[in-house]
């Protein structure tokens, strides 16, 4: 029999790659989302790709009684898959309580109800910003968690904390934390790919909506850093690669591979490009300019960070394989998607 995995927030960006492959490996997905930040139609997308819908409620997850009935109405779920959460740093800084809120609650209902319901483990969608600027690069699991730069920020490190206690006490659930670096790009099918509301805050959907006239120019934020064009660094990680990271963690921890019951891993590449760097690949990749001008540099941005990657190769079993070559190819095939179809 199919096992089922509950994906919360799975019309997301991450949540809605992820729901495909996790239906191409052959799993059943159950999807709750708000729709707060993505739309109905993410699920067609998922159809086109996969041939299957996913079951859908539309449900804030916040709402601990509502869950427990959808939960009730969907026996049998074995796994799940938490991305619901508020992500824009920006945002979390204007409204703390907001990200404090949606983003601690979600976990707190979803970790006392997944006992009730016999979930046997949670995959958990953390970041890199728990190392602030790390001291060593590539940097590691290891590595010491650093004072978040943004309540957003300090939400992973919260719900991360979180899930670690609850196990410690004897919780009989299993936990991932998976750790993305900068996850970028879109579904090779154009089907699916990030969907910003607004103008957009990350530097990906910046670019493209820039490539295709929407935004005048891109500003880089910053040539004065202490790297070698002076741009920031990060570690850009393909979002179908890394999708393919849950279903691998998944499997893991219900086939009782974890070697331990909380697992952290970093999902990156392990390679660090530079704003600079990147621009003039995705201009080498596209065949199309990006107007862009320096400006100052923007407050909270860490210099450099990239991933040493090599647990997740050695541990998990899982390694980035699409090149950045690709990654910005089909960033700019989702934006010419959006076009055609009168969206963005
Ligand atoms: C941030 C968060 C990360 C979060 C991610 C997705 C921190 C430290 N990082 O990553 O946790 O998961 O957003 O929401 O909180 N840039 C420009 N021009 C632009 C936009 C960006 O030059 O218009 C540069 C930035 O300075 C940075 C790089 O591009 O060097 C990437 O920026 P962005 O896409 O916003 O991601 P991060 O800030 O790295």
């Amino acid at each position: 029999m199919k096992q089922k995995i509950l994906v919360a927030g799975g019309t997301g960006y991450i949540g809605s790659h992820t729901t495909v492959e996790l239906q191409n490996a052959g799993f059943d997905v159950l999807i709750i989302d708000d729709l707060s930040n993505s739309n109905i139609e993410v699920l067609d997308g998922i159809e086109h790709i996969t041939g299957i819908r996913p079951d859908f409620v539309q449900l804030d997850l916040k709402d601990k009684e509502g869950t427990r009935k959808v939960l009730e109405q969907h026996p049998g779920i074995k796994g799940v898959i938490l991305f619901a959460a508020s992500k824009a740093v920006g945002e979390s800084v204007q409204k703390p309580l907001k990200y404090y809120r949606n983003n601690i609650v979600t976990l707190l209902n979803i970790l006392e109800l997944m006992p009730e319901f016999g979930i046997e483990g949670i995959v958990f969608s953390s970041s890199c910003t728990v190392y602030g600027q790390p001291d060593i690069l590539p940097v590691t699991e290891d590595a010491p968690i650093k004072p978040a730069m943004s309540p957003y920020g300090n939400t992973k490190q919260i719900n991360e904390e979180i899930i670690k206690d609850t196990i410690h006490a004897g919780t009989p659930i299993k936990s991932v934390l998976l750790r993305y670096f900068n996850p970028i790009g879109a579904h090779p099918s154009a089907e699916i790919g990030e969907l910003p509301n607004g103008v957009p805050q990350n530097l990906i959907p910046y670019l493209t909506q820039t490539a295709i006239g929407i935004r005048k120019e891109l500003s880089v934020f910053g040539d004065d850093y202490n790297t070698p064009d002076g741009s920031c660094i990060r570690d850009y990680i393909n979002v179908v690669d890394l999708a393919k990271a849950h279903v691998t963690a998944m499997n893991r921890m219900l086939d009782g591979k974890s070697e331990e019951n909380v697992e952290i891993f970093n999902l990156g590449t392990g390679r660090g490009v530079s704003v600079l760097e990147l621009i003039n690949t995705f201009e080498r990749a596209t065949g199309v300019k990006v107007p862009h001008k320096i400006v100052g540099r923007r407050e909270g941005d860490i210099e450099q960070v990239w991933a040493n990657p090599e647990r997740a190769n050695k541990v998990l079993g899982w390694t980035a394989q699409e090149t950045l070559e690709n990654t910005l190819k089909s960033a700019w095939k989702w934006q010419l998607h959006l076009r055609e179809k009168g969206i963005q």
